[in-house]
C-alpha cells in the first residue's frame, strides 16, 4: 500500500466516524448475553449482524460456524470471513467476540444497558468496550482499507468472531483444535484488552488463565425447619463458609497445597518496566476500586498481584432463602461459585486437581461435597520480539504520537493461549479500553476517541504489514 492509500483509508475513517458509531449502536442494542439460555436467539442475531456487515464490506466466505455438539450443547455460532488475495503478503487473523456479560445490577445503570447512549465523549452500553466496540474497530478498519484500495486489502485477512468468550470459549477452542488449518495465519490480532492509561498506547503481552468451579454442598435430604432440626442437622451454607475460609488466609495467600509450585516469576526486565509505569496506588484504590484499603499478598505490588500472581475469588452462593424478610429454613443444599486466575506455568488441569482434592479433604462433618469444573483456560505470555509487534507499535506511534507501553492483563481470553500453542500463531493484543470503562459492571462505556484511534491504528498496522 502506498502512503497515499494509507492516507485515503485514514481519511475514509474520519469521514465516516458518525456512521460507524450508529452501526455500533445497532449492534449494542442486541442483548447477546451468552450465559443466559433465554438470550440464545439474541446471541445468534448478533452473529448474523456481524456476518452481514462482513459481507457488505467485501469480505469473502462469510459464514456462521455452529459450535453446538453433543459434548457442548447450546454452543453459540462463530462468525468466519476471509479475504486471501494479497499474494506474497502475510495473513492476519482478526479475533473478537460479540457476546456480552449480563447487565445486572440494572438499577445502577444511568441509561439502559441495551439502549446505547452517548454522554461526554463516551458511548455507554453493555458490550461497548468488551468487546463489540473493539471488534467493530476491526470490521471498520477492513472496510476503510477495502474502500481505499478499490476492493483490495494490503494483507490477507481471516476474521473469527466468537459468541461465547464470556462463558469460557469452548466452541472456538474445539474449532481451533479440529479445523486449525482454516485459521492459518502469520499473526493474530486481538482487540479485547485495555490501555494502561488514557493517551498511553498499550500492547498487552500476557493474560491470566482461569479455572471456574462450583462447589455443591448437600446436607439433609430436604429443606428442614431450623427450629425443629437446628442443632442436629448439618447446614450446607455454614459448611461452604468453613471451606471457603480455608482456601485463603487473611493476607490473600492461597492455602491449597502446592498451588504456587509452577508459578513463574516475571523476568527482571518485566518487573523493572512495570515499576516505571505511571501507577498511583492510592488513586487506583480510590477511583478504580473504591474500597477502604486494598488486599492481597504482601511483598508484591498491585501490578504483580493482578498480572503475575494467581488469585482465588468467590462470585456468588446461590441457594437457600434470599428473599425479603425472614424464613427459618436449613437448606438441603447450597452452591458456591469459585474461580482461580492462573499464571504461567500453571495448568488448569493441575490447579483443578489440587483444589478439588484439598476441598474434599476439608469437607465438614455431615456434608457431601461435589467440586465441579465449569470452564478453564490457559495463562499466556506472548512473544514481543517480532516484526508484528514492531508494526503495531509503529502504527500506534503514528496515531498517538507516543511510544507504546507493554503490560500484562489480569483478565483471561482463553483462545489466545490456543492461538499460540495450537496454531503457533503469535498474537498481538492491541486494545483500546480504559481502566475506568466498567467492563462487566454497570455503566460500561467506550471512549469514542479511542474507538476512532483504534480503527486508525488497525488501518496503519495492517497497511504496514502489507508494505
Ligand atoms: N476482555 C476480557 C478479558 C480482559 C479484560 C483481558 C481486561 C485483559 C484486560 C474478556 O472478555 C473477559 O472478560 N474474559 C473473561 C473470561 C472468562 C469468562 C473465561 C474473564 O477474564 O473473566
Ligand atoms: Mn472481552
Ligand atoms: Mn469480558
Amino acid at each position: 500500500m502506498t502512503a497515499n492509500s494509507v492516507d485515503a483509508a485514514v481519511g475514509f475513517v474520519r469521514e465516516n466516524r458518525a456512521r460507524f458509531v450508529e452501526e455500533l449502536k445497532a449492534l449494542l442494542r442486541i442483548p447477546s448475553i451468552s450465559t443466559l439460555p433465554e438470550h440464545a436467539g439474541d446471541v445468534r442475531r448478533a452473529a448474523e449482524f456481524v456476518a452481514a456487515e462482513l459481507r457488505c464490506i467485501g469480505m469473502e466466505n462469510v459464514r456462521l460456524v455452529e459450535t453446538s455438539t453433543a459434548k457442548h450443547p447450546g454452543g453459540h455460532p462463530l462468525v468466519y470471513a476471509d479475504w486471501l488475495h494479497a499474494a506474497g503478503k502475510p495473513t492476519v487473523l482478526c479475533y473478537g467476540h460479540y457476546d456480552v456479560q449480563p447487565p445486572d445490577p440494572l438499577d445502577e445503570w444511568k441509561s439502559l444497558p441495551f439502549e446505547p447512549e452517548e454522554r461526554d465523549g463516551n458511548i455507554y452500553a453493555r458490550g461497548a468496550v468488551d468487546d463489540k466496540g473493539q471488534m467493530w474497530m476491526h470490521v471498520k478498519a477492513l472496510e476503510a482499507l477495502m474502500a481505499a484500495g478499490g476492493g483490495k486489502l494490503p494483507v490477507n485477512v481471516r476474521v473469527i468472531v466468537e459468541g461465547e468468550e464470556e462463558v469460557g470459549g469452548e466452541g472456538i477452542a474445539a474449532f481451533v483444535r479440529e479445523h486449525g488449518d482454516q485459521l492459518k495465519a502469520d499473526v493474530a490480532l486481538v482487540s479485547d484488552t485495555e490501555m494502561f492509561a488514557p493517551e498511553l498506547p498499550t500492547l498487552c503481552v500476557g493474560l491470566r488463565g482461569m479455572i471456574y468451579t462450583e462447589i455443591e454442598a448437600r446436607g439433609a435430604r430436604t429443606d428442614l425447619h431450623s427450629g425443629m432440626y437446628g442443632g442436629a442437622a448439618p447446614n450446607p451454607f455454614v459448611a461452604l463458609a468453613e471451606v471457603i475460609a480455608k482456601l485463603k488466609d487473611a493476607d490473600g495467600t492461597i492455602l491449597i497445597p502446592g498451588f504456587y509450585d509452577n508459578v513463574k516469576k516475571p523476568t527482571d526486565a518485566e518487573l523493572k518496566a512495570w515499576k516505571a509505569l505511571p501507577f498511583d496506588e492510592e488513586h487506583y484504590r480510590e477511583t478504580e476500586v473504591g474500597s477502604v484499603s486494598l488486599t492481597g499478598e504482601p511483598g508484591y505490588s498491585v501490578l504483580e498481584r493482578t498480572w503475575a500472581r494467581p488469585t482465588l475469588d468467590v462470585h456468588g452462593m446461590p441457594g437457600g432463602f434470599t428473599g425479603a424478610g425472614a424464613k427459618t429454613v436449613i437448606p438441603a443444599r447450597a452452591l458456591a461459585k469459585v474461580s482461580m486466575r492462573l499464571v504461567p506455568d500453571m495448568t488448569p488441569a493441575e490447579a483443578f486437581a489440587k483444589y478439588k482434592s484439598y476441598v474434599e479433604s476439608i469437607c465438614p462433618k455431615g456434608i457431601v461435597l461435589e467440586v465441579r469444573l465449569i470452564h478453564s483456560g490457559d495463562p499466556i505470555v506472548v512473544s514481543t520480539d517480532n516484526a508484528y509487534v514492531r508494526a503495531a507499535t509503529g502504527a500506534m506511534r503514528e496515531v498517538f504520537g507516543t511510544e507504546t507501553v507493554f503490560v500484562r492483563g489480569g483478565g483471561s481470553i482463553p483462545i489466545v493461549g490456543d492461538f499460540e500453542r495450537e496454531l503457533k500463531t503469535p498474537t498481538v493484543m492491541m486494545g483500546f479500553g480504559l481502566p475506568d470503562d466498567n467492563l462487566h459492571a454497570p455503566n460500561e462505556k467506550f471512549h469514542l476517541a479511542n474507538f476512532y484511534r483504534g480503527i486508525e491504528s488497525i488501518v496503519r498496522f495492517l497497511a504496514s504489514m502489507g508494505a
